[in-house]
């Protein structure tokens, strides 16, 4: 079997699957940073129409096109099958008819090929996307940000992960979604609001959620609320807000409380990077309200490329190497996990 470890080692090239919400992706990444293929599937097209992702045809979607994406990013990566090292697939998080239909596609290869078969936690791919593109340092504080996460992660060492704050009711990206429906914004919102909030000249006023001074947890659910009464209050008295200054108000008042709260854990666990992770790390409002904050303290900010934030089966190829490298692999009766924990995950 091909090592890794020592001079002269035979290169690792991982195949990756990724299927655990609505986008069916597949690549091929050397030793755990080089993306030699990353293809996607989007199902944002079928799931438009109902509003937001409809699971069941969520899973059947992936049936479809798993395959097809398994053998575009073998063919793009210009290897041949007998090539590959191993086959890591997402095992949770995530959506459990959607994350089966990835596991048995990665088993059933890793099977016929004899390779080993990597189990990786979603969020865990998230936060290694920035490896794709940084050398990272240790230890680092990843500020995860997506449509059903929102935490802050202490990365204190290559794949081991400490959760010190997350969201009480919503995730970012979730609120993000609502608001946009009610703006009557297609699914998924946030790109929207994101790219409404720049055309405001002025913002909507809206409450900042900090709970206790100490705590790092978030709570997007009373902004969503106060979103959707001045909404309502407007329209009892025949008038209507600028769409553009509620997106404008919500994303101050989201990319505020992230801000804030990511640069006191920085500060507070000593970490040397501040990594941004998760779909939500695509906003340009968040991201503009981080970077002169980090300039200023002396933080590094790092971020993946956009198309690196969203899911993608690049990430899940990233974090499946921390397993690689220690020989962790899984067993062909690996299960799906909707509700596997970060923790746990770690190296
Ligand atoms: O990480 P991701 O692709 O899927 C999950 O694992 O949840 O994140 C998807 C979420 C959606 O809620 C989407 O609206 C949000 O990321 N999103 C954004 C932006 N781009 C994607 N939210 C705010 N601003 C953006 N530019
Ligand atoms: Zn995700």
């Amino acid at each position: 079997m091909n090592n890794t470890t020592g001079a002269g080692a035979a290169p690792c090239y991982i195949l990756a699957v990724e299927t655990s919400c609505d986008d069916t992706s597949a690549a091929v990444i050397q030793d755990g940073r080089t993306i030699l293929s990353n293809v996607v599937s989007s199902q944002i097209e079928t799931h438009q129409q109902f509003g937001g992702v409809v699971p069941e045809v969520a899973s059947r979607k992936h049936v479809e096109s798993v395959t097809l994406m398994m053998e575009e990013a073998v063919r793009r990566s210009g290897l041949e099958l007998g090539e590959l090292s191993a086959i890591a697939v997402t095992q949770g998080p995530g959506l459990v008819g959607s994350l089966l239909v990835g596991l048995v596609a990665g088993k059933a290869l890793a099977y016929t090929l004899e390779r080993p078969l990597i189990a990786v936690h979603h969020i865990a791919g998230h936060i290694y996307a920035n490896a794709l593109v940084h050398e990272l340092e240790y230890p680092a504080m990843a500020l995860v940000v997506s449509g059903g996460h929102t935490e802050l992660v202490l990365v204190e060492a290559p794949g081991r992960f400490r959760i010190i704050g997350r969201t009480r009711d919503d995730a970012v990206g979730e609120a993000y979604d609502k608001v946009a429906r009610a703006l009557g914004m297609p699914y998924p919102g946030g790109p929207h609001v994101d790219r409404m909030a720049h055309e405001a000249e002025a913002a909507l006023p809206l409450p900042r959620a900090w709970l206790e001074p100490d705590s790092y947890d978030f709570s997007f659910s009373g902004l969503k609320s106060a979103v959707m009464a001045a909404l309502n209050q407007a329209k009892m008295k025949g008038q209507t807000l600028d769409p553009a200054q509620v997106a404008r108000g919500f994303q101050e008042s989201v990319s505020e409380v992230l801000t804030e709260k990511a640069l006191r854990a920085v500060r507070a666990y000593g970490a040397k990077q501040l990594l941004l992770a998760g779909g939500v790390a695509a906003n340009r409002g968040l991201r503009e309200s981080l970077a002169p904050r980090c300039e200023a303290e002396g933080i590094p900010l790092l971020a993946p490329p956009i198309a690196l934030c969203t899911d993608n089966a690049a990430m899940i190829g990233a974090a499946a190497y921390l397993k690689w490298q220690r020989g962790e692999y899984a067993p062909l009766a690996l299960k799906a996990e909707p509700l596997l924990s970060l923790e746990s995950w770690s190296v």
